[in-house]
């Protein structure tokens, strides 16, 4: 029987091939699962999570940061947090991880063909986002506008920064950067990121915003995008929830009556409106 089909609570070992310094605290893992049959069945799309263990200490999900078709590596953005991510950030590469999922539904990229995207990512939120700004770029003739703002507490917090001048330099693209507080050598803009939803005007039509970070950022964000006339099923978020399982089993992470791990962790606004003072 392929391994694959194992327990789902049982993790694949991976390798992890590289740990790369986003900020001073999250690092970039890229991972090659060290099963073949595992590599070609770990298929996922933008949206999907899976977890990582430090063997020995324990594991955590992570929104899934890579495209499954670009290449074997998976890749997850960890930010130094707790006990387990603290150990994966004492890790080099060669090591051997655990890697369980992947869990969760995705953004309905398919049904956004034809529509303008605009992306809203705060600090590591940009983790799950990036996947979805690949995949619209590598198919860019199938979508309209582009815009992406991303914002963080500081420029050196800003994750992903080296990718930001290639998706801006696409076709209908435009990248809008914020920090909460800049630096001696940042000249661009200091506002929270509500604020700048609302001061480049984003356009509600023919038009989908999808969101991504910490949830006040989510609540003030939502305000903005009402007032502009977004309605909530043009808004789709990705939640982060305390997990156990991924699987629906454990109750860890309910939002209402949803499951974050296995009704999530995508959802539209109409959804989980009532829902979102709980985080
Ligand atoms: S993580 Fe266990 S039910 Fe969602």
């Amino acid at each position: 029987m392929p391994s694959a089909r194992r327990s789902p609570f049982i993790p694949h070992t991976a390798r992890l091939k590289e740990s790369i310094d986003l900020t001073p605290d999250v690092k970039l893992f890229r991972m090659e699962l060290e099963d073949e049959a595992v590599r070609k069945e770990f298929q996922y799309k933008p949206g999907q999570f899976a977890f990582v263990s430090a063997f020995g200490v324990g594991e955590s999900p992570f929104g899934l940061a890579s495209v499954a078709y670009q290449n074997d590596a998976v890749e997850v953005a960890v930010r130094r947090v707790g006990t387990v991510t603290a150990a994966l950030h004492e890790l080099e590469p060669g090591a051997i991880v655990g890697v369980r999922g992947p869990f969760g539904n995705y953004f309905p990229l398919e049904e956004y063909k034809g529509k303008n995207i605009c992306i809203i990512g705060g600090g590591i939120g940009m983790a799950p986002l990036r996947p979805v700004i690949r995949t619209i770029l590598d198919n860019r003739s199938n979508y309209g506008k582009l815009t992406v703002v991303i914002g963080s507490r500081s420029p050196a917090d800003l994750v992903f920064a080296s990718e930001y001048e290639g998706w801006g330099s696409q076709p209908d693209t435009r990248v809008e950067l914020t920090v909460d507080r800049g630096d001696a050598n940042w000249k661009g803009r200091v506002a929270l990121i509500p604020a700048v939803v609302k001061e480049i005007h984003l356009s509600p039509e023919n038009s989908v915003a999808i969101i991504c970070g910490p949830p006040i950022m989510i609540r003030f964000v939502l305000v903005e995008l009402k007032a502009l006339g977004f309605a909530p099923h043009q808004i789709v978020t990705t939640l982060e929830a305390k997990m156990k399982c991924g699987l629906g089993k454990c109750a860890r992470c309910n939002v209402g009556d949803k499951y974050v791990c296995q009704d999530g962790p995508v959802f539209s606004m109409d959804q989980i409106a009532g829902f979102l003072e709980q985080f």
